[in-house]
């Protein structure tokens, strides 16, 4: 009882963590740095940026925080969760050391080879001239080309020929654009497309419910590549022995992998898979909650939530996490012109007319009227006992809100209906 939980980040995934620990009966106190308009009802918002290490422990010593839960990779990717760790302070998030498996494509590669997790053939390179020689004695297209570092969801490019694998490669290898770095060449791989997360303290892997994510921008999966324009949860296409066995060939062996190069996983492992003819494979690692899938996944969770953070930052006992067995359906609001140049500070009205969850990704007051703050803005949640349920409720709920500068696609959970 009476705890004081600091979570560190500003987006929808934030916003989900905060709102399941505002239902603990454990919580007493939820700060939240830097947070956002819609955290701001539930926890206190501290200006302090995610990367601040020094503020951050600064912060935690001075409000007695018992349990801090980090949430974007950049905050892991910076040492804010070692900072913790060495201050004493109980932490949810991986090392900076283990934040690599999502941080750098080639480790999280490399790894997967040695430890026999499914994945698409690859070879990296540092050179330009020998990864083009490369693309040219392949001679297959499509080809993946992966640059090798947190690129903010924009280091993936898929060639289609000869030329425009060149300008990724120029773009990658020599341009200023991503800095020096190296560049992943892989196998392209087919099928649909799956989210699967697991809490994960070292050798103990605790599975979450699998979701999908929904990455262009238009209707029919049309368009650039997003952040995510919505989520569902269950998956109607995976089945429970193909679930189980991803489990264990994995999420499970990673965590073990993980523990062997003694960068042990403290936090949220995330599976970006796909459902090929070979069977499923890895796409990619994250170190982190997914946005959205995390919005549409979390508020499922039946226990406890400062047991279950708290219990995965320490190593205690955890029996099991226990989850309601809902679907959900949940429908990004995006700025007109995302993922392109977007304005801001256009009024948000109807929210509190909305029967579900509406968790916020990028939004702000101003002079007391919530308003636009950012390419992703609002997450909005439907329960229902079955997909094509809850996806109903929540297009019709979405027509209570009203913004003149906000899109949504209207096919969220198409794969599964
Ligand atoms: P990543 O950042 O690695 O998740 O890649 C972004 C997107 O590119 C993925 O969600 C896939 O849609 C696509 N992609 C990545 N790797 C492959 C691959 N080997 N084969 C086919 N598509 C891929
Ligand atoms: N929804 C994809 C991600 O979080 O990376």
């Amino acid at each position: 009882m009476n705890k004081n939980v600091l979570v560190i980040g500003s987006g929808g995934r934030e916003h989900a963590i905060v709102y399941q620990l505002s239902r603990s009966a454990q919580v007493e106190h939820i700060y939240c740095a830097p947070g956002n308009a819609g955290i701001a009802q539930l926890a206190e918002c501290v200006a302090i940026k995610d990367t601040e290490v020094a503020q951050l422990i600064s912060f935690a010593q001075t409000h007695k925080i018992d349990l801090c839960v980090v949430g974007p990779e950049a905050a892991l990717a910076a040492g804010v969760a070692d900072a913790f760790r060495e201050a004493g302070i109980p932490v949810f998030g991986h090392s900076k050391a283990a934040t690599q498996i999502e941080a750098s494509k080639e480790f999280a590669k490399e790894l997967m080879a040695k430890y026999n997790v499914p994945t698409a053939a690859y070879r990296s390179f540092a050179d330009y001239e020998e990864a083009m020689q490369y693309v040219r004695s392949r001679n297959t297209y499509p080809t993946v080309l992966k640059y090798d570092g947190l690129a903010a969801g924009k280091g993936v490019v898929i060639a289609q020929d000869e030329p425009e694998a060149e300008q990724a490669l120029r773009d990658m290898l020599v341009g200023e654009a991503f800095g020096k770095g190296r560049v992943v060449i892989e196998d392209y791989l087919e099928g649909p497309e799956f989210s699967f997360m697991a809490f994960v303290h070292h050798h103990k892997v605790y599975p979450m419910p699998l979701s999908q994510d929904h990455k262009r921008v238009f209707d029919g999966d049309k368009g650039p590549n997003t952040g995510g324009m919505g989520a569902y949860t269950p998956l109607p296409f995976i089945s429970k022995e193909e679930e189980e066995w991803a489990q264990e060939h994995i999420l499970q062996a990673v965590a073990d992998a993980m523990v062997k190069e003694g960068k042990p996983l403290t936090g949220v492992l995330y599976g970006g898979l796909m459902k090929t003819k070979d069977g499923i494979k890895v796409i990619e690692f994250n170190a982190r909650f997914g946005d959205p899938e995390t919005e549409v996944v979390l508020p499922l969770m039946e226990s406890d939530a400062y047991t279950v953070f708290h219990a995965i930052a320490t190593g205690e006992e955890l029996e099991s996490i226990k989850w309601r067995n809902q679907a959900t359906v949940g429908v990004v609001m995006a700025s007109c012109g995302y993922p392109g140049a977007y304005q801001k500070g256009i009024e948000i009205t109807g929210t509190e007319d909305f029967d579900g969850l509406i968790l916020h990704m990028g939004t702000a007051v101003k002079d007391g009227r919530l308003v636009t703050n950012g390419g992703r803005v609002l997450m909005c949640i439907a329960h229902g006992t079955d997909v094509r349920q809850a996806q109903e409720k929540v297009y019709r709920e979405l027509e209570k809100i009203h913004c003149s500068n906000l899109f949504y696609r209207k096919d969220i959970a198409h794969w599964a209906l």
